[in-house]
């Protein structure tokens, strides 16, 4: 039986990587015995109507549902990309009838990070790739320090540690901690990359370019 990988496509690295695309596309068709839940994210889409409406007054619930329907509008665009199905409910009953299923954001107040923990509990995946237009975890910005280091390997509790916890609308998270706690709870690994070729490396035994995250 096929294992299902969740992939969780954050909406900064579609626009920023967009050439990357067809050969993510074309890798998950080929890549036999698995199938994929892949979750997509908001992005500057997101980000723009959030801090539009925030100005407008609009209450921190309301900025949230206005970011899930940025993830809904690209989902809907990556699943007609990718030619498959769209889901569009709770990623903790999330079901994997096809190779690949495609899905936004679900709740106020979570992020896209959190739905695709859920979705790896419920469809038993032990990783989930985080594409984000960052190379992996830094020791601190890279935008803003040049001396920060790419870290290669970090467990959930360390990152948690390393986050902010505000969770205010639109806030950008290189992977939300509320989603370790899930993939902590629940023994599920992370990588984080910038580099759609490290699910192939991984689920093909070989060194990523991004970080990992381990659960303990
Ligand atoms: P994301 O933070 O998931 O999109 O959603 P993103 O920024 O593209 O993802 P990354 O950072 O690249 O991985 C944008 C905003 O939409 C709301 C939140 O306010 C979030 O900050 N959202 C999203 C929800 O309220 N619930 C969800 O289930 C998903």
């Amino acid at each position: 039986m096929a294992k299902t990988v969740i992939v969780s496509l954050g909406g900064s690295f579609l626009f920023s990587h967009s050439n990357a695309l067809p050969a993510l596309k074309q890798k998950l068709m080929d890549m036999r015995g698995f199938n994929f839940g892949i979750i997509v994210g908001g992005g500057r889409l997101a980000r723009n109507y959030i801090d539009f409406a925030r100005k407008l007054g609009l209450a921190e619930n309301a900025l949230h549902t206005i970011g899930i329907m940025g993830t809904d509008i690209n989902a809907f665009m990556i699943s007609k990309y990718f030619n498959c199905a769209l889901y569009c409910s709770d990623p903790r009953l999330m079901k994997f009838k096809s190779k690949i299923v495609v899905s936004g954001g679900f709740k106020p107040g979570w992020t896209t990070d959190v739905c695709s923990a859920y979705a790896a509990v419920s469809s038993g995946s032990k990783v989930i790739f985080n594409i984000s237009k960052e190379r992996g975890v830094y020791t601190k910005d890279p935008k803003a320090f040049k001396n920060a280091r790419l870290i290669k390997e970090i467990n959930a509790s360390k990152l948690i540690e390393m986050m902010t916890h505000k969770r205010t609308a639109g806030v950008n998270y290189i992977f939300d901690p509320m989603a370790s706690k899930i993939c902590r709870m629940s023994g599920i690994r992370v990588v984080v990359t910038n580099s759609v070729f490290d699910i192939f490396r991984y689920l093909n035994g070989l060194q990523v370019k991004g970080t990992i995250i381990e659960p303990k």
